[in-house]
């Protein structure tokens, strides 16, 4: 007893009763507080995962291995990211069906739900690209003429001046990005499908990507309601240059045509 009242009175002794206490009480709020959410977005996300995996292991493990590491069918998904995997099965091109110069957009198979437990599983494999989220693709606020110049510097090269996509060598192609949504358009940018090179935000910035979004979508509605009526394909003005001259001179001739034949046929009579 009197060993402790000597101690209480120790200079120090307020300074270690305070460190006990804040001790305590970080230790009892970590391990009430935020263990509870925490734990419950991780038991969730290792959920996700599992499913994911149950769903890559009957759909995907054929052609990509059976952890993702890569088979002579297809690449490794390693480090590709949540991105890479909503955009691929998002648009249906995956799984891939039959080989080919390039795997064709189609149907999707799998629901929203089922892709983001594929995408949790492969990104669960290695860091890649994350999907993003609407407020990084909404095109809500972006400059669309800065949009444009950006879509002509970086993109209509092969996808054409308003998106409407283009040949390429060896049978591949630029798709149409008419009725991409802005979240895929994202994607695309950030993982760069097949013989796509990719725009990471180190070099493409999120709000160039949603100026480019805003623009795209802008073009696809004015040929949605083209203002001369008939769009010709927004092809540019050399092809539609090529359509006026084709067939407004060809009129010309045809009215040319039938004036000399009749002035002939008035002369004869
Ligand atoms: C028939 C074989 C096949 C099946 C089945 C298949 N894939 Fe693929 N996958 C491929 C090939 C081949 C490529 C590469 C395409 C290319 O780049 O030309 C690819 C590419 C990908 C990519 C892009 C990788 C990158 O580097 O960006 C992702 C993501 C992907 N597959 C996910 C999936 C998922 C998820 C499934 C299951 C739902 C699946 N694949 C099923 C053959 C397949
Ligand atoms: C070197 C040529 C090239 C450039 C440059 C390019 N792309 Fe692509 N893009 C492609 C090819 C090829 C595909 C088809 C890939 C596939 O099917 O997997 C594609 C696919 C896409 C898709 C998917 C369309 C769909 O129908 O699902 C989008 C969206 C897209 N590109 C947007 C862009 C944007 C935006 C830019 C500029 C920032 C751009 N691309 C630059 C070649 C290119």
């Amino acid at each position: 007893m009197k060993k402790l009242s000597a101690r209480r009175r120790h200079p120090l002794a307020a300074v270690v009763v305070l460190l006990l206490a804040l001790a305590a009480t970080g230790g009892l709020y970590a391990a009430f507080a935020p263990a509870g959410t925490a734990k419950a977005d991780e038991t969730a996300q290792s959920l996700a995962i599992e499913e994911g995996k149950k769903l890559y292991s009957v759909g995907c493990a054929s052609c990509h291995g059976t952890g993702g590491q890569g088979t002579s069918d297809g690449p490794s998904l390693v480090g590709v990211g949540s991105a890479a995997v909503d955009f691929q099965v998002g648009t249906g091109r995956m799984p891939a069906q039959q080989p080919g110069a390039q795997v064709p957009k189609k149907k999707t198979i799998y629901s929203q739900a089922e892709i983001d437990q594929l995408a949790a599983y492969v990104a669960s494999l290695g860091a890649g690209p994350i999907t993003p989220t609407e407020s990084q693709y909404s095109p809500d606020g972006a400059d669309i003429a800065k949009g444009g110049e950006l879509f002509r510097t970086n993109c209509a090269q092969c996808h054409n001046f308003t998106g409407e996509g283009g040949a390429l060598t060896y049978g591949k192609y630029a798709p149409n990005l008419e009725g991409v949504s802005p979240k895929h358009l994202y994607e695309a940018m950030q993982t760069g499908p097949q013989n796509m090179p990719s725009f990471p935000d180190t070099t493409m910035p999120e709000k160039e990507k949603k100026d480019i979004i805003a623009y795209v979508q802008a073009v696809n509605g004015e040929k949605a309601d083209s203002p001369g009526g008939l769009s010709l394909g927004g092809l540019g003005p050399v092809s539609e240059g090529l359509f006026a001259w084709v067939f407004g001179l060809g009129a010309l001739i045809a009215v040319a045509v039938w004036v000399a034949a009749h002035t002939a046929k008035a002369k004869k009579s």
